[in-house]
């Protein structure tokens, strides 16, 4: 619906206000097009990054060591799916379609997260991820609870939920290692060695780098900076490292009395582009098995519209 240039002002300061005044914009309220837009390429990377998620691990579902392991990886990978088709489905409220953001994934227009594209060579790299992975993700998820944009906040309420039990499965899975043989151990810190920095990176470029920030904050989509939580993370995780006698593989990391957080060393950033352009060392794996995965789920997806518009012309024809 086209509105006047007046109307246009008048919807636009409502519309401010409401975010000012923490009610929830729903799908069928006025919002600048900009607004819509970015929520549609966060949502929607957020749950490419869920799906694409679920490879690294579920590399390893028939290799784990135990039964009871073997559950917990299966539940976590399952929820990530449901975590996946929450966010697609709170994109969707915006107008975009799930086809369309598919399309937008395997054409590599569209990003996901950073992190999902290193190897996990042993097990200890499955502790790793539910310990430090999630344990980022949560740190970056539960601002987003209070998200302006009520169908994506309340996806991260569940979401959040269960991140709480991926970490802390991911955790135990470290302190197992940690208090088992020297073997055991040396493997978990090789995880840690391999993971820490591509966890710190995974919460976007530094702040004066980041294209989407600031607009972002003011329409309370973003809570906190990229580098306010990262801090956190970071203030977080090295004390957990601690309890389980792992060093952070980080020689300048040190307590900062003054500021009251870590000081940690440089972050290699020329990594993170070259991985967030497809250069890093799982980038084309990762696309490839999910582009295989989609193709082999055609004649679902065709089956499903089949049966579908078979139950239409049938309600047409009772209608007539
Ligand atoms: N990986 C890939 N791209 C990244 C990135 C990362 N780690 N961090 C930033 N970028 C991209 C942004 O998408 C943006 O590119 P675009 O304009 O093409 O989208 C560009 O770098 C500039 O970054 P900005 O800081 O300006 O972008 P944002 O304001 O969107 O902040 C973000 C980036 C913090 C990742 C934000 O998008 C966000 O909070 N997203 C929701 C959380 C999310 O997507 N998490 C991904 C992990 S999901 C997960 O871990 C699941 C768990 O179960 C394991």
């Amino acid at each position: 619906m086209s509105h006047s240039e007046n109307e246009l002002a008048e919807l636009g300061a409502a519309f401010d206000a409401n975010v000012a005044q923490e009610k929830k914009i729903e799908p069928k309220d006025w919002m600048p097009e900009a607004y819509r837009k970015t929520l549609v390429r966060q949502i929607s990377q957020h749950a490419h990054s869920e799906i694409i998620g679920m490879q690294p691990e579920g590399n390893w579902i028939s290799r784990a060591p135990t039964l009871r392991r073997k559950v917990g990886l299966l539940a976590k990978v399952q929820d990530e799916a449901g975590h996946g088709l929450y966010l697609y489905s709170a994109a969707e409220t915006l107008g975009t379609s799930r086809d369309q953001m598919d399309a937008d994934l395997l054409s590599g227009k569209a990003k996901y997260s950073s992190i999902f594209n290193y190897p996990t060579p042993t097990w200890a790299d499955i502790g790793a991820i539910g310990w430090l992975i999630d344990g980022a993700a949560i740190t970056n998820q539960i601002p987003i609870c209070r998200c302006s944009y009520g169908p994506y906040a309340r996806a991260m309420i569940r979401i959040c939920k269960e991140e709480s039990f991926h970490q802390r499965q991911g955790f135990e899975m470290m302190n197992t290692l940690c208090r088992g043989t020297a073997e055991q151990k040396r493997m978990a810190q090789d995880a840690l060695n391999r993971w820490w920095w591509p966890s710190v990176m995974m919460f976007g470029p530094p702040d004066g780098a980041s294209q989407h920030s600031d607009q972002n904050m003011a329409w309370r989509i973003k809570r906190f900076s990229n580098d306010e939580l990262r801090q956190r993370y970071i203030d977080m995780t090295v004390r957990q490292a601690d309890f389980l006698g792992l060093d952070i593989p980080d020689t300048d990391l040190k307590w900062n009395e003054e500021s009251g957080h870590y000081d940690i060393g440089e972050i290699d950033w020329d990594e993170f582009w070259k991985v967030v352009k497809g250069d890093g060392p799982c980038n084309r794996q990762r696309l490839a098995h999910r582009t295989k995965a989609h193709d082999d789920g055609a004649w679902v997806r065709e089956a499903a519209v089949a049966y579908s518009d078979k139950q239409r012309a049938k309600q047409r024809q009772h209608a007539a």
